[in-house]
């Protein structure tokens, strides 16, 4: 069963019940949030009642889409002219930057930061990411490692552009996955870009989740809950090259004629089966939302090419 509220129709949402009674997926386990309570203002969303001893304050922002191109990118010319019509404001990280400046402890780059990944975009990014005060992460979204018209499938080019020119963006840590933990809080990354889940990612999630402590995931792409629509492509039960219209445009290899893997499927089943997943964080569709799904919530964040993001204070 999932609750799903449509944004524009609750300015504040006090959410208790759900959130608190949801998750009963794993018979015997007490979720770590039974006697949560889950605020939504906005963009901001409070979390109470989960037992940590300091608060703690995460920003999650998605879909910058900087599309800067300098003589350095001038190889690539044809494969980044589509999505270069698209520009985004240079300043849209400035709301995000100024406010971290005033506390938190993470904000989560999540993904479509950057449309292609031009020299020039990545050296953008990490200027303003290194200005910030305080630790940040980054992980890929579908836009980020995309030149269009690139030879190979989608795993092997992201694979070559998030290990070679964009290495620093992830800090040293691991594209496809990495944990940062604060505070007693996880927050487990996961690069799902390709709308799907690799069988290392599944054993890295399942590793992490397993030590029962409060933790958050966050990923580009939201995972698939009843009701909506194939943006929520990971684990879409349509998601298949039957409903691909795209592909040519974005020249990518089409989806996979029998849809998702057994271990992209297996990976939603472990997500929101976790008693102590808090819940999601996202982006991809440029459209705010929350859902909740087995007591848990998914956030999707607004188009931070406008400068806006999420703020999630734990109490
Ligand atoms: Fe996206």
């Amino acid at each position: 069963m999932s609750k799903t509220i449509p944004t524009l129709l609750c300015s504040l949402l006090i959410c208790s019940a759900a959130f608190a009674q949801g998750d009963n997926a794993t018979a015997g386990t007490p979720s770590v949030h039974t006697q949560a309570t889950f605020l939504e203002n906005g963009n901001k969303i409070r979390i109470r009642g989960i037992g940590l001893k300091q608060q703690a304050k995460i920003f999650f922002i998605g879909d910058t889409h900087f599309a800067f191109a300098d003589p350095r990118d001038d190889a690539y010319r044809d494969n980044y002219k589509r999505m270069a019509q698209y520009q985004a404001p240079a300043n849209a990280l400035d709301k995000l930057l100024e406010r971290a400046k005033k506390g938190g402890d993470l904000v989560i780059f999540g993904g479509d930061i950057i449309s292609f990944p031009s020299q020039a975009n990545i050296d953008f990014f990490l200027g303003k990411a290194q200005s910030l005060s305080i630790p940040w992460v980054y992980t890929s979204g579908n836009h980020d490692w995309h030149f269009e018209g690139m030879p190979g499938s989608e795993t092997e080019i992201r694979d070559a552009w998030s290990h070679g020119v964009m290495a620093p963006m992830y800090q040293g840590e691991n594209p496809m996955m990495a944990v940062r933990e604060f505070k007693g809080i996880k927050v487990i990354l996961i690069d799902n870009g390709t709308n799907q889940i690799l069988p290392e990612q599944l054993e890295f999630f399942k590793k992490e989740i397993a030590d029962g402590k409060p933790a958050l995931l966050a990923m580009h792409i939201p995972l698939y809950v009843s009701g909506r629509g194939l943006d929520f492509g990971c684990g879409h039960p349509d998601w298949n090259a039957a409903h691909d219209p795209h592909y040519e445009i974005e020249r990518r290899e089409r989806w996979l004629e029998a849809g998702h893997t057994q271990t992209t499927l297996d990976f939603c089943q472990a997500v929101w089966n976790a008693p102590n997943l808090l819940g999601i964080l996202a982006g991809h569709t440029h459209i705010r939302s929350t859902d909740f799904y087995k007591g848990k919530f998914q956030l999707v964040a607004p188009r931070g090419a406008e400068g806006e993001y999420l703020e999630i204070t734990i109490e």
